[in-house]
């Protein structure tokens, strides 16, 4: 039987082994000279921004709105589709989630439906970027201009998209990025967010380490309740080292795309089956995710993952619908809120996409769920 091809898989080079067994013996493994290197390198790449590094991809947002200072009795409009921590962190700070029906195409939120959700007290715009396709940012921006509220991007997957030509990341509000092990580029756990000023990088800072601030030899104060969200300089090792090949890994990404759009659009129109938009100018495609058409088969999206399972095929679901998570649904949230989402998310399918994936594999990937969707075909 052929090898096993999984959904995800880093690739880390030698150079970055190396560089992590040098940091092992360097006697410094907490926060040090690598997270301040890793700082600097993703400031360059973020157009000169203000970066701060930090365990992971959540924490970063949940600090984003503290910096803005939203919290109880302050509404945040944000995606049923995504990742749960995109929605946790809203209920964190101790605001509410305002959740809007994402658009069938893009499956990012939809932009027409934002400015019928926002009250009095909308403060912020939490949008994601899924699969690394950025959500329209001009309209964005226009959005959040107009009503005075903040911005949030959730660009966990979106590191180095482009928005009209512009990194995501190098303009706009605050900007969060996730670096677990199956992003484009990671530091095994981590995440980063890019900030507006030195103000608030300041205050990342005192959020990220119990709210201290060092002045002098022997200097410490505490000005607020910050927690314990810091970069280890082994992860940030990783971190600089994944950098340095983001380009090629995401051009690799794209290539590979472009095979399964040559061999699924024609089959995919005749079945039903979703493909995303064939975006090769903004997207880093950190996901290739097909819906699958429900109404056509006999089975259910679980039946097709066990089969190419057994095919020796990875698959996954990003992601079920938060609202109907039992959290939120004690928190009032209902089957029939956002029916899109609720139909897309019924049926999507992530589908293995990395860069040392070969062509060959996603042939092996087309055919082996070609075949076994005819088998399902009511
Ligand atoms: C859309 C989205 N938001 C937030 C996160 C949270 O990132 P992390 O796992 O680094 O906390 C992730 C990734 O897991 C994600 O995909």
């Amino acid at each position: 039987m052929s090898a096993r091809i999984p959904l995800t898989r880093p690739t880390v080079d030698e150079a970055t082994i190396a560089g992590v067994a040098d940091v092992l013996r360097s006697g410094w493994l907490t926060s040090g000279p690598q997270v301040k290197a890793f700082e600097t390198a993703l400031s360059e790449f973020f157009g000169g921004r203000p970066v701060r590094a930090f365990n992971s991809g959540t924490c970063t947002m949940a600090i984003a709105l503290r910096i803005a200072g939203i919290g109880a009795g302050d509404e945040v409009i944000t995606t049923p589709l995504s990742w749960v921590a995109t929605s946790n962190v809203v209920l964190e700070v101790g605001a509410t989630p305002k959740f809007v029906d994402i658009d069938a195409s893009t499956r990012n939120i939809d932009l027409n439906l934002i400015e019928a959700a926002i009250t009095a007290k909308t403060r912020a715009l939490l949008p994601v970027d899924l699969a690394g396709l950025p959500v329209d940012r001009t309209r964005l921006y226009a959005i959040a201009r107009k009503h005075q509220l903040r911005v949030v991007e959730d660009a966990a997957q979106s590191l180095g998209s482009l928005w009209q030509g512009k990194r995501i990341g190098s303009f706009g509000d605050f900007v969060s990025v996730s670096f677990h092990p199956n992003k484009n580029a990671t530091s095994i756990e981590g995440g980063c967010l890019v900030l507006n000023d030195e103000r608030e990088a300041k205050l990342a800072e005192q959020y990220r380490l119990q709210g201290v601030v060092r002045s002098g030899y022997d200097g410490m104060e505490v000005e607020l309740a910050g927690g314990k969200f810091n970069l280890t300089d082994v992860a940030a090792r990783v971190g600089l080292g994944q950098l340095a090949h983001l380009d090629e890994f995401n051009a690799q990404r794209r290539e590979l795309v472009r095979r399964y759009f040559a061999l699924l659009s024609d089959p995919a129109m005749k079945i039903g089956l979703g493909l995303p938009p064939a975006d090769f100018s903004n997207s880093n495609w950190h996901m290739f995710q097909v819906v699958l058409p429900e109404a056509r088969l006999n089975v259910r999206r679980a039946q097709i993952m066990a089969e190419l399972d057994a095919a020796g095929i990875g698959t996954g679901v990003h992601y079920p619908a938060i609202h109907l998570f039992a959290l939120y649904r004690r928190l009032g949230w209902k089957a029939g809120d956002f029916p899109i989402a609720e139909q897309v998310c019924r049926n999507i399918l992530s589908l293995p996409l990395f860069p040392a994936m070969s062509p060959a594999d996603v042939e092996r990937v087309v055919d082996t769920l070609l075949s076994i969707l005819a088998a399902h075909r009511k």
